[in-house]
């Protein structure tokens, strides 16, 4: 079965899906975006990442398409016409295909995309090891609360890891505030504790961090969410970072130091169970 996309109301193959270069998100990164991924075959969490896709929309004054309410449904359908097993769903809504002028003549008419691909599967060997990560300046804007598809900063700080063999950036600001990763929220545990950083300007209000800090209280584990400096990070016992796709990925290394001993621990373990 080939991947597929629903654009603008209609299913195609992945590949033949096309949208103007003159679409606003290509021209100025105008729009946002959710990915959701599958668990036993459903959607997991739509109704929260829908609700996060509205704040985001309301955030950047784009309007919801009519057919916004028939998502659901358009969903259930893609992940039938794609059949696979598990699956990631990535949708993508710009300000529309309009000659290149940076403010916004109205009405305007939002164009979705959503596609329909395998859920990408975590190397266990990754998950088993852990993984080393960076500490980056912060330098995105100071709306990192809204799903946007202006990513750049995310981009090139995730590179900067890759090509010093490490997994995941974080952006800490001038100040040794612990924001997140470039795709992932952070907890990190101290004296059996769990704490991850408050929600605020420069953090995106993840799902797979809600769904922790809901799930917490029944494994016996509490969470504090507050401000979080990284000399609290880096003494910590343990570190992980969460999101849709990869649930809870153990860091054991940041910026060269190792994190406790060096290896994924049990309360990490325990939170990652949450996801089997
Ligand atoms: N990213 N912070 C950032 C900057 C992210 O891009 C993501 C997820 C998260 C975790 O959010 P959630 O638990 O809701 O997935 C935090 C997605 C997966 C992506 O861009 O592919």
């Amino acid at each position: 079965m080939p991947d597929i996309a629903w654009l603008n109301g209609e299913f195609t193959s992945l590949a033949a899906a096309k949208v103007s270069i003159n679409d606003r998100g290509y021209v100025f990164a105008d729009g946002i975006y959710e990915v959701i991924c599958t668990r036993e075959g459903r959607p997991f969490l739509m109704e929260a990442h829908l609700r996060r896709f509205e704040n985001s929309a309301a955030g950047l004054n784009l309007p919801l398409p009519d057919n916004y309410r028939d998502w659901p449904d358009i969903i259930a359908a893609g992940l039938e016409k794609a059949g696979y097993p598990e699956t990631m769903i990535y949708i993508q809504m710009t300000r529309g295909v309009m000659p290149r002028r940076h403010d916004v003549p109205h009405p305007l008419t939002p164009q979705v995309v959503m596609t329909f691909r395998p859920k990408p599967r975590v190397d266990p060997a990754a998950l088993a090891s852990g993984q080393a990560a960076i500490t980056v300046e912060e330098i995105r804007w100071s709306h990192c609360f809204l799903k946007t598809i202006a990513l750049l900063p995310n981009v090139l700080m995730k590179q900067q890891a890759r090509d010093q063999g490490c997994y995941e950036a974080i952006f800490v600001a001038d100040d040794g505030e612990v924001h997140e990763g470039t795709a992932a929220n952070v907890f990190f545990v101290r004296d059996g504790i769990l704490y991850t950083p408050e929600l605020g300007n420069y953090l995106l209000p993840g799902i797979t961090r809600q769904y922790i800090i809901d799930q917490a209280p029944a494994i016996g584990l509490q969470v504090v969410s507050k401000r979080c400096l990284l000399p609290e990070m880096l003494a910590a016992d343990e570190v992980f970072v969460t999101s849709t796709t990869v649930d809870a990925m153990p860091i054991v290394k940041i910026d060269n130091q190792p994190i406790g001993d060096g290896k994924p621990g049990p309360v990490t373990r325990k939170v990652a169970a949450l996801f089997q």
